[in-house]
């Protein structure tokens, strides 16, 4: 895979921990929807260490102080559904106030190609850092998809976390949006041919709700 200065590949020990977890066949789909949560809000501290911040004055018990924290209503995340909604309770932990857009996206199982057939975005997203959000990124054609529809929103400073990605969907979507920031906690080997990510974690839509 070539390199791309918009790509960041994790490879943390506490969230590759976490991952052995979710690749795991026998880890059933109450543990596997934690630990979703548990690593998106562990990929949360990179992927989101330049969102907007403002100088606020706060009274400490001997004085008072400038202190830098998170500007109000400067962030919105977009899950891609389904399996993006697995990782919206690991931003919460972090931004609980954060909008949330959705984007329904779905593959056509013989193209792979996505087929949208939802999107309601907050109001004013274009003023906001917005981080789309979807597990897993194998082809690169859904996420790549959802970052060109918010494009067409206006949106301008768009980030991706992904929990695990294939060369194939980095190639893709470095390619297509290279002023999108990519953050993947664990870059795995290729694509099978019908489009799964080897070894990968199976079907995450269906792990986190129980489809299959
Ligand atoms: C999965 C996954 C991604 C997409 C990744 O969704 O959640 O959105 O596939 O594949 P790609 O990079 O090749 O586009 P899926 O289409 O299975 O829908 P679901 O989340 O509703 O199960
Ligand atoms: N979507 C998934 O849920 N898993 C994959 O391996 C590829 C696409």
């Amino acid at each position: 895979m070539r390199d791309f200065s918009n790509v960041h590949i994790l490879n943390h020990p506490l969230i590759n921990h976490k991952v052995a977890y979710l690749r795991d066949v026998n880890t059933n789909t109450k543990v596997f929807r934690e630990i979703i949560t548990e690593v998106t809000t562990l990929m949360a501290y990179e992927s989101l260490k330049d969102v907007p911040t403002e100088v606020v004055t706060i009274q400490t018990p001997f004085e008072k102080v400038e202190q830098r924290v998170i500007k109000n209503d400067s962030v919105a995340i977009v899950p891609i559904l389904r399996a993006g909604l697995g990782m919206v309770d690991g931003i919460f932990q972090l931004f609980p106030t954060a909008k949330v857009g959705h984007i329904g996206l779905y593959r056509n199982e013989e193209t792979l190609n996505p087929v949208k057939y939802y999107c309601k975005l907050p109001k004013n997203i274009e003023d906001k850092v917005v981080i789309t959000l979807d597990p897993m990124l194998a082809t690169g054609g859904s996420s790549s998809a959802a970052i060109t529809l918010l494009k067409q929103h206006n949106c301008k400073k768009i980030k991706l976390m992904s929990i695990i990605a294939a060369p194939e969907g980095i190639e893709k979507l470095a390619s297509n949006h290279p002023d999108v920031e990519i953050y993947v906690s664990t870059l795995d080997r290729c694509l099978n041919d019908v489009g799964y990510i080897l070894p990968g974690l199976g079907d995450a839509g269906d792990r986190i709700f129980g489809t299959k």
